[in-house]
């Protein structure tokens, strides 16, 4: 079921400061923001060549990455996020074998514009996993 590894999402307090950490500190390749009400959360992607880091900052009240802030305040590491072939399929065969798929359970586009999920970090040994479909 588990394809690669599309990116690794790292929460931060402040993208501009941590887009210029990554862009002139690190000499990276990073992309423009991108707003995603949805999620509650504004997004840029670090190309790394083998995979992305993605940077991500709250966006409105309620933001889902607000607690994980409150309790990191200088930011850490969010989730994984794996690309699936049929997003669908993998969701009942998780929740099948008892996973839990957060929020209603079906898919929302995420920032590359294709279907994503998250999976209860608690199923997963304390790491929030993300599906992207490929
Ligand atoms: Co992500």
């Amino acid at each position: 079921m588990l394809g690669r590894l599309n990116h690794v999402a790292l929460a931060v307090p402040d993208l501009t400061t941590a887009v210029a950490a990554y862009r002139n500190t690190l000499g990276a390749d990073v992309t423009e923001p991108q707003a995603l009400p949805e999620h509650g959360v504004t997004v840029v992607f670090v190309n790394v060549g083998n995979t992305k880091i993605e940077l991500l900052e709250p966006l409105g009240e309620g933001s889902p990455i607000a607690a994980f802030l409150a309790k990191n305040p200088s930011g850490g590491m969010h989730h994984l996020c794996y690309e699936v072939d049929d997003i669908l399929a993998a969701r009942d065969q998780l929740k099948a074998a008892g996973a839990r798929v957060l929020g209603d359970g079906n898919p929302k586009t995420g920032a590359h514009g294709k279907p994503v999920l998250f999976l209860h970090p608690k199923d997963f040994f304390g790491t929030l996993i993300e599906l992207e479909q490929s």
